[in-house]
């Protein structure tokens, strides 16, 4: 089987879904923003306010290009921006299958609830933030994606086992 990629929104559960994948496949789990946190020795919502989402969006296309150099086999939860930028594009699809889990603005407001780790998402009237991201957003997800799953009801175990099932 080929490399996972999970693209979505924030809070859409790339990361509880690309835990499951990696204990059901045994491939390494690298998540970009762990990746990129490691590295700069501090939180992303710090990164964010002391050297701004130009600065942020750098690493993240870099760290990008350097898993598309890896050989072994992966599953890659990516922070819910890396679409954003329209070269990465060819880059996430390079790497492996792509999967995009798609959630409603309503999902992620209740599953986000109190989050103070996503920078994007501060301050007020968080629906109308979500949802206007998530429109600007909507096209470049699908057109990175060979997957799509609907992912605001179903439980992380059986999106991993569909993507399994469809990819195996
Ligand atoms: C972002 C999503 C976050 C993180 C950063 C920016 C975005 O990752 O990369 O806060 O632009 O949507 P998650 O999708 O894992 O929350």
């Amino acid at each position: 089987m080929e490399n996972i990629v999970l693209v979505g929104f924030m809070g859409c559960g790339k990361s509880t879904v690309s835990k499951l994948l990696r204990d059901k496949t045994r491939f390494r789990l690298v998540d970009t923003d762990t990746i990129i946190e490691d590295r700069d020795g501090c939180a992303i919502s710090r990164i964010f306010f002391e050297k701004g989402e130009g600065y942020f969006r750098g690493l993240e296309a870099k760290v990008l290009r350097e898993l598309s150099g890896l050989e072994e086999a992966l599953i890659v939860s990516t922070g819910g921006g890396i679409v954003t930028a329209e070269s990465n594009l060819p880059l996430i699809k390079r790497l492996g299958r792509v999967v995009y889990l798609r959630v409603k603005p309503e999902t992620v407001i209740k599953r986000l609830e109190g989050d103070t780790t996503r920078p994007l998402l501060m301050g007020e009237d968080k629906l109308a933030k979500v949802t206007t991201l998530m429109n600007a957003r909507e096209a470049a997800y699908e057109a990175a994606a060979d997957i799509v799953i609907e992912a605001d009801y179903a439980s992380a175990e059986s999106i991993a086992e569909e993507i399994l099932r469809v990819l195996r």
